[in-house]
């Protein structure tokens, strides 16, 4: 991880300039390589959010499972769609699917979804309607302010260490 070398300054610097801190906008749909829906594989198929997001040890991240598992199902369904084929193609090849990150930090924030989930929150109150979404956004403010209001709604530390390394 990098270490955030002038994490005070920059603190202040934000303040005085008002950016970062501020809630972002949702931003759009980024455009991704497969036309993936998830209102169609969480909403109406019903497939778990963990059949796809398995959150391997040590949990910091969910993943996002490969091709060939995808596979599973699309080498019999919908094989003459043309998305499928692409799949097809990923999973022949065995090349991972560059799918655009929607959420994504910055590496000078730690973070782990298990730490999170054996807590108690949930993947909507962070991601939010995933189940009703064609295209995920970036629907949830995850920037410092979204974390620090969740923080001071359930009263966990807002510690500038816990989220940051600090080094002199
Ligand atoms: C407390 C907030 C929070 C919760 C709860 C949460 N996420 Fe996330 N999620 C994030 C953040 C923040 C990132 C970006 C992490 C990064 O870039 O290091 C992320 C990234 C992801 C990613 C892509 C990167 C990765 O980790 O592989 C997936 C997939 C994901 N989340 C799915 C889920 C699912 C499924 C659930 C519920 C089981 C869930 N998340 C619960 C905040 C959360
Ligand atoms: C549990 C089985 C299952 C799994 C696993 C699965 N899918 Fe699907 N997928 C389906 C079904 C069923 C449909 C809907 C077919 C229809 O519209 O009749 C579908 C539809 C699609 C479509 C739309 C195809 C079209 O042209 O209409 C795409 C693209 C797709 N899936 C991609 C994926 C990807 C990428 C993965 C892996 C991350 C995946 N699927 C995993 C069952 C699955
Ligand atoms: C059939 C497989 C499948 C299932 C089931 C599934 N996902 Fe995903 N998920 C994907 C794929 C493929 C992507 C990458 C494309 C995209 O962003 O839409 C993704 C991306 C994501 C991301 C964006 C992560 C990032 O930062 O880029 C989040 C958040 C997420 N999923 C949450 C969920 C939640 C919550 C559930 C359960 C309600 C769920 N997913 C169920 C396949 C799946
Ligand atoms: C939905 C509410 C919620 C959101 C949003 C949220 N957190 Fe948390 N976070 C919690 C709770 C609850 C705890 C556990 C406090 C405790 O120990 O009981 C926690 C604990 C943590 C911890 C300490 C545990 C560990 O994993 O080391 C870190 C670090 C952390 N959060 C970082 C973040 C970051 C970074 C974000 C934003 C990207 C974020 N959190 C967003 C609710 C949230
Ligand atoms: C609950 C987690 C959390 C806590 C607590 C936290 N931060 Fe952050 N911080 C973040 C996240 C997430 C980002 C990245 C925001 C982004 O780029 O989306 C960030 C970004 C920053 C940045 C980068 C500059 C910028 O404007 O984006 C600085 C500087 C910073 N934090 C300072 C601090 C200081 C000082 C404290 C203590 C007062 C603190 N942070 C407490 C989560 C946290």
């Amino acid at each position: 991880m990098k270490r955030l070398t002038a994490l005070a300054f920059g603190a202040v610097l934000s303040l005085v300039t008002g950016n970062c801190l501020l809630a972002q906008e949702a931003a759009p749909a980024p455009q991704q390589p497969i036309a993936f829906s998830h209102k169609v594989h969480t909403g109406t198929l019903k497939v778990a959010c963990k059949g796809c997001h398995a959150n391997p040890d040590p949990g910091e991240t969910m993943t996002i499972a490969d091709a060939a598992s995808c596979m599973k199902c699309h080498s019999a369904i919908k094989t003459d769609s043309p998305e499928i084929q692409k799949l097809a193609g990923y999973a022949k090849s065995g090349t991972a699917i560059p799918w655009v990150r929607v959420y994504e930090l910055p590496s000078f924030v730690k973070f782990s979804h298990k730490t999170h989930i054996d807590k108690g929150s949930t993947c909507g109150e962070c991601h939010g309607q995933v189940q009703t979404r064609d295209q995920l956004f970036r629907e949830i403010n995850l920037s410092m302010s979204g974390c620090v209001d969740c923080h001071n709604a359930k009263k966990a530390s807002v510690d500038c260490t816990l989220c940051h390394e600090l080094q002199n």
